[in-house]
């Protein structure tokens, strides 16, 4: 694997050559040049174009798109296309498509209409992939692939019938191997849902009349979690055997939530991710308030930026990240589509690099003028002249931005297990994984703490002092082994519901902290699911500090644990909210205010700077420089630095 150790930031831009008059091409590629650009991604959708039907291959376009951009010393990164199975294919093999959670079989007429335990589509991409590999695995253009588009995205992990659905009981087979310890693990004893036969057991969708059994959903979003890593890995054993000089990456999703994404990386040379700020804020993170929302319309919200950065980062713990697409201009598919402030561009890159990218493309070069994407803009206007994106990008200067790298000293501990449990049985509606996980995130950026997101294996044996856990719900007995072990030398802090499930996802017999109550020392005694009209009084137990929290709140009962804050009023009156037990803070209540005195108390004690930042404004050291990002259109005076509006600010240290 070559051409990921570039001593500086590097850019580059999604082309699609396929999109535009052939006589473009030349003047696109040098405007690229010019603008400084290394890198572009082409053909990741171009099946049918170079295989218009079964066999017939024309791959003579590419060959001549892929001169013009050698010619002007551009590096190539090619994305297979097998994110867009071509119409014949479909027609022919109509088993591939996917079926929705209705039991609706999904159409062809987009995009990711597949299911990923196929057996046909395997093959076929499989052959695909072999000739197109074979094609360019020596043109010295071509230095890296990316393996499909967005795994999963756009809700198409799980596919609730076909292939997927008929492949599951195999897969509980090998996991399980009798029924009776299906039975048991599931708590099928519940509601008479115990299994005779292997047979009966279907995806979890269009159960009667409720919710389908959690520990039922949460095998099978991990059984379709693996079927995509199946399915890439394929893709990825050829490329590694047909182009072993060549990188291999994949472009994950913002706030992707439906496959493990540690899995996913583990085989990858170094994970991408697609960052479209805006897009981000208004339509997935539906916990913000519309004043947040409003405020960060232009920019996006400075910290969910940077923690789909720090978590894309942390699944190849130590090594850079590309960001694939980087919005350079509106995107189409949010709920609006605000075009960005001027100097976002600017300031997502330089954003990109403190937390660890080694090189960012922006998506895309031209706007198409041709479908579902007519409304998305790129560099180029769809009439070729440049947008407002472009001139920020020829003004960015990305050989000042060294890829160094950093050792953090606080590690925040994500798990897709906790994810899909927690989302499986939220118990609030306005709440959810992602929610919970950035309240404790924004809590700690906003004191200017770095922090690295791991998995809770990735704590073993690591440089840590603080470990962060802002939902661990569901750990299993190797996770709780590493962070009892790794208590002896590290501050743990946790979040509400912790520890609440065992690997089945069923609430532990003994209760929450079966796993860690050596090291928390508390048992439960309720939890408090709150509408957001309710608020909960939380004080500390000299009453010299009062918190208010909302959506949830769960007290504990303890005997050898220093019970640090109390509920005060309501049906939780005098219990306790938070205990601190030996290395371990375990916080109960939902409250932003009490995470920071929280989190900025342990983390003083170990010696680690908390400086409460100005509303909108970020630090973050990367190597032997610290960005300052300003995140409001107004510019900010900050103990003697001047952040611009809307910009960025780089000091060696
Ligand atoms: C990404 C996708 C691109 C394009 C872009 C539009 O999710 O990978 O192909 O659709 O969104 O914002």
């Amino acid at each position: 694997m070559t051409d990921n150790n570039n001593r500086h930031l590097t850019l580059g831009v999604c082309d699609y050559p396929e999109h535009v008059p052939q006589q473009d091409w030349q003047k696109h590629a040098e405007a690229q040049k010019a603008l400084g650009l290394s890198y572009v991604r082409l053909a990741e959708f171009a099946w049918s174009k170079i295989e218009p039907t079964q066999g017939k291959y024309d791959w003579l376009w590419l060959d001549q798109a892929i001169e013009v951009y050698s010619s002007q010393g551009l590096k190539l990164v090619l994305g297979t296309p097998t994110a867009t199975p071509p119409a014949w294919l479909i027609e022919k093999y109509p088993e591939v498509l996917p079926v929705d959670e209705n039991g609706q079989v999904k159409k062809f007429g987009s995009r990711r209409h597949y299911d990923h335990a196929s057996e046909i589509y395997r093959q076929l991409c499989k052959d695909f992939v072999e000739k197109m590999a074979k094609r360019y695995a020596n043109h010295p253009a071509v230095v890296g692939w990316q393996v499909d588009n967005e795994l999963g995205h756009e809700g198409t992990t799980v596919s609730y019938g076909g292939a997927s659905e008929q492949r599951f009981p195999n897969w509980l087979k090998d996991k399980y191997h009798t029924l009776e310890k299906l039975n048991d693990a599931w708590g099928n004893a519940f509601w008479s849902q115990n299994y005779s036969d292997w047979s009966q057991i279907k995806a979890p969708n269009l159960t009667a009349v409720r919710q389908a059994n959690p520990s039922h959903s949460l095998d099978y979003q991990r059984f379709c979690s693996d079927m995509i890593d199946e399915f890439q890995q394929l893709q990825i054993d050829l490329l590694r055997e047909i182009c072993p000089s060549h990188f291999i990456t994949h472009n994950f999703v913002i706030f992707s939530a439906e496959s493990d994404l540690y899995k996913l990386a583990k085989n990858l040379d170094f994970v991408a991710w697609d960052s479209y700020p805006i897009g981000m804020l208004e339509f997935f993170a539906t916990w913000e308030s519309e004043e947040t929302k409003t405020q960060y319309a232009r920019t996006g919200h400075p910290d969910l930026v940077s923690l789909n950065h720090d978590i894309y980062r942390g699944l190849k713990n130590g090594k850079g990240f590309w960001v694939m697409e980087q919005q350079c201009g509106h995107a189409n598919w949010a709920q609006y589509n605000p075009l960005p402030a001027s100097g976002a561009l600017g300031l997502w890159t330089a954003q990109a690099w403190a937390h660890g990218a080694d090189s960012v493309v922006y998506f895309r070069f031209r706007a198409s003028h041709m479908a579902q994407e007519i409304m998305h803009s790129g560099l180029l206007h769809q009439s070729g002249k440049a947008d407002r994106g472009y001139a920020e990008v020829e003004a960015f200067e990305p050989e000042k931005f060294a890829t160094q790298k950093t050792k953090n000293r606080v590690a925040i501990v994500h798990s897709y297990d906790s994810l899909w449990s927690y989302n499986h049985q939220p118990h609030n509606q306005n709440l959810s994984y992602w929610h919970q996980f950035a309240l404790f995130y924004n809590v700690a950026r906003s004191l200017g703490i770095d922090v690295d997101i791991v998995h809770p294996l990735d704590i073993k044996n690591s440089h840590y002092e603080v470990v962060i856990c802002p939902a661990l719900t569901l750990i299993n007995p190797v996770e709780a082994e590493v962070i009892l072990q790794e208590s002896d030398n590290k501050s743990f802090i946790f979040g509400p519901r912790t520890d609440f499930r065992d690997q089945y996802a069923k609430a532990a017999i003994d209760g929450q902290f079966t796993l860690l109550s050596d090291l928390v020392n508390a048992k439960p005694i309720n939890f408090d699911s709150l509408r957001p009209t309710l608020k909960q009084k939380v004080v500390s137990c000299s009453a010299s500090e009062e918190y208010e929290a909302e959506l949830w709140c769960e007290s504990y009962e303890t005997e050898n644990a220093n019970v640090r804050f109390k509920y005060s009023g309501g049906p939780l009156d005098g219990q306790a909210a938070v205990v601190e037990s030996n290395n371990a803070v375990t916080i109960g209540a939902l409250s932003k205010s009490l995470t920071r005195s929280l989190i900025s108390e342990v983390c003083l004690s170990k010696g680690i700077d908390c400086d409460l930042l100005p509303e909108g404004v970020r630090k973050t050291t990367r190597g032997d420089s610290t960005l300052w990002v300003n995140f409001n259109d107004e510019q900010i005076e900050w103990k003697g630095k001047v952040i611009g509006g809307v910009n960025f600010l780089l000091v060696e240290n």
